[in-house]
């Protein structure tokens, strides 16, 4: 056993504190009238003010239900920005930090995973007391998110008609609409370092989502077949396939957590619910670099 370890008296420099207080220090800073505090630069006084359950009688668990949402909000806005940046350095074939970028989206796209274990709590009677308040809201009209999937590729025009009532939103993803995704910005990354991308992948009509091309299938099988001569591309290759991973992951937990939760019911926001939501396991931002996969090795 150590010192540190002993059950007797502590003693010397490593010595813990005898009693439960901690003294403040005399430099730490008590009077905020004049200076920025914690609360002040992070508008706490908005964030926290932004939970208003409408349930009445008052529901316990709507508490939850709506943190669950509105921190999901608040990584996906970081999403965004991280996401945004990353296509804008690779269209600058500045890949380097481009990777760093991503390596943070992985990460935040991982904590929206996890938290999806706080929400399985969620009894169905607890929901069901619940659902009546939120009418016709449903997580389907999240701008962010649709944001977030148009910047990785799954661009769909009909999605931003339901933002209609929300200009801001709408006018944001009218404009990702119209503009090349991640992928698309790697693509032609891909083509002006002389990879054999066809024309038509790197001057087109961006509303409309990337469909499989067999000689960017080619390209990347050139690629993984000899990382070590395209070391900077393969590794974009790889965390890409890491992005759209971690994606389906939040997508199939979403889906889990609805059907422990409504089971077969209809969505809140008019969809059949769990039969609609895993269709959309079936989509991929980056078909190439699946197809690929199967031509390594054989
Ligand atoms: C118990 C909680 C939840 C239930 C029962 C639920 C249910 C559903 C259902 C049934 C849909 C399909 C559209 C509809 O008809 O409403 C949907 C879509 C969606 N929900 Fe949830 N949801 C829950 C929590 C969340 C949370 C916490 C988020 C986080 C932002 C979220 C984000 C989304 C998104 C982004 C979609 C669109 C997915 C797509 O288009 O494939 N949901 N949800």
């Amino acid at each position: 056993m150590t010192d540190s370890e002993s059950t007797g008296p502590a003693t010397g420099p490593t010595a813990r504190p005898s009693s439960g207080r901690r003294a403040l220090e005399p430099g730490i800073q008590r009077d905020f009238s004049q200076t920025m505090s914690y609360g002040g630069y992070l508008r706490l006084d908005l964030l926290l003010a932004a939970q208003q359950p409408l349930s009445d009688p008052p529901q316990h668990d709507e508490m939850l239900f709506i943190i669950q949402h509105q921190t999901s909000e608040l990584w996906l806005k970081l999403l965004v920005h991280e996401l945004r940046s990353a296509r804008d350095l690779v269209a600058a074939d500045d890949l380097s930090p481009a990777l760093k970028r991503m390596a943070r989206v992985k990460h935040i796209q991982r904590v929206l995973t996890d938290q999806w274990s706080v929400l399985a709590t969620l009894t169905p009677s607890e929901y069901a007391e619940i659902r009546p308040f939120l009418a016709s809201s449903s997580g389907f009209q999240s701008a962010q998110y649709r944001e977030v999937e148009f910047l990785l590729g799954n661009k769909d025009r009909d999605m931003v008609q339901v933002f209609k009532h929300d200009p801001d939103a709408q006018s944001a993803l009218s404009a990702l609409l119209a503009e090349p995704s991640l992928y698309d910005e790697f693509l032609r990354y891909l083509h002006r370092h002389g990879y054999a991308v066809p024309a038509e992948m790197v001057e087109r009509d961006w509303s409309v989502p990337h469909s499989l091309s067999p000689e960017v299938v080619d390209v990347f099988a050139g690629v993984y077949a000899d990382p070590a001569q395209h070391w900077i591309v393969y590794e974009t290759c790889e965390e890409l396939v890491d992005m759209e991973d971690n994606f389906q992951q939040w997508r199939f937990r979403h889906l889990q957590v609805v059907q422990r939760t409504i089971g077969g019911r209809v969505g809140t926001g008019g969809s059949s619910g769990v039969s609609f939501l895993r269709r959309a396991l079936d989509i991929t931002f980056f078909p190439e670099l699946f197809e690929v996969r199967s031509r390594i090795g054989a």
